[in-house]
């Protein structure tokens, strides 16, 4: 029987892993690259302008976490606050969970989008700390109980830090436990990675914490000038000419070594899907609502 070219492409198994590009193969390596060095610092920020393409990276950036061999043994956990509803459309197949809607964000999940589309950044502020301080005092628990060995380390992705760690929300009331927690993080296997538009809305000593940047483009002579006092005047200059998924990875350690990263638009594996509450607590919620 004559096999014609369509029955041969039906033999191609579906599974097979996509084929990837050397492009594909660099930028990913380079993101691997920047995930491990954050790791092990715990403190980072991505800055830049109004649609420079920061939450189009740090999708990519996220990937990269739940890439790492030790993510499939349950040693990274991932939680991604998103105050404007991008990644639960945008990310791949994770749960989401709408704080408007969901008291509260569950521990025991290994990668969550949190969705905070308050409207006063104070409420978004509020759900961001219950669940870093929930974190940090059940991981000094884990750290005594493993004998000073955190057993799995936390990513945390807060987009629109300022809304925790700007100098307006670190004068309120929880604004010096904010501090001591972005600043013991490493100690207990925290890793903080913020976004922000702008350098001059996050506190200054949160920006001094941050081992580790990745810059888009800036603009305003206020915002290259408050970079150019952390990197120089050169690498400042060097962010005017980036364009949308442009960033300088800066290793404030090595100025020297800047190096320049291009992202493509992130192409999602599935989509997020809704958490559900445990079926218990419901069936508890609707035997007392049907009590009659
Ligand atoms: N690497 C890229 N190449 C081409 N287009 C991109 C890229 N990254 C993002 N975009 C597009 O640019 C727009 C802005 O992207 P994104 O939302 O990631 O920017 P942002 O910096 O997070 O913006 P904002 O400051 O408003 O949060 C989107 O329409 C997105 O599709
Ligand atoms: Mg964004």
């Amino acid at each position: 029987m004559e096999v014609n070219e369509s029955q041969n492409i039906n033999i191609v198994p579906s599974t097979e892993e996509p084929i990837k590009t050397e492009e594909q193969k660099t930028t990913e390596s380079m993101l691997d690259e920047i995930i491990e060095k954050i790791k092990v610092t715990s403190r980072f920020m991505v800055v830049g302008i109004n649609q420079s393409g920061k939450s189009n990276l740090m999708l990519h950036l996220m990937k990269a976490i739940r890439r790492r061999p030790e993510h499939k043994d349950n040693g990274i956990k991932m939680t991604a606050f998103d105050p404007t509803l991008n990644f639960r459309y945008k990310f791949d197949s994770i749960p989401y969970l709408d704080r408007t809607r969901i008291r509260d964000v569950p521990d025991s999940i290994q990668d969550l989008i949190v969705d905070i589309p308050f409207t006063t950044a104070s409420l978004k502020r509020d759900c961001i700390m219950e669940v870093l301080l929930r974190d940090f005092g059940h991981k000094r628990t884990l750290k005594m109980q493993h004998n000073g060995v955190n057993p799995y380390y936390n990513f945390y992705i807060i987009d629109e830090m300022q809304n925790v760690f700007g100098s307006y929300a670190l004068r309120s009331k929880e604004g010096e436990t904010a501090l001591t927690i972005f600043s013991e993080s490493s100690n207990y296997a925290m890793v903080i990675m913020g976004i922000s538009q702008r350098f001059n809305d996050v506190a200054t000593g949160v920006i001094e914490r941050c081992a580790y940047f990745l810059v888009g483009n800036l603009s305003g002579g206020n915002e290259l000038s408050k970079f150019a006092k952390i990197t120089g005047k050169k690498i400042a200059n060097m962010t005017k000419s980036l364009k949308v998924g442009d960033f300088l990875f800066i290793d404030r350690s090595n100025l020297e070594s800047v190096k320049q990263i291009h992202v493509p638009i992130f192409e999602q594996e599935g989509t997020p899907y809704p958490y559900e509450e445990q079926s218990m607590k419901w069936g508890v919620k609707e035997r007392f609502v049907n009590y009659d």
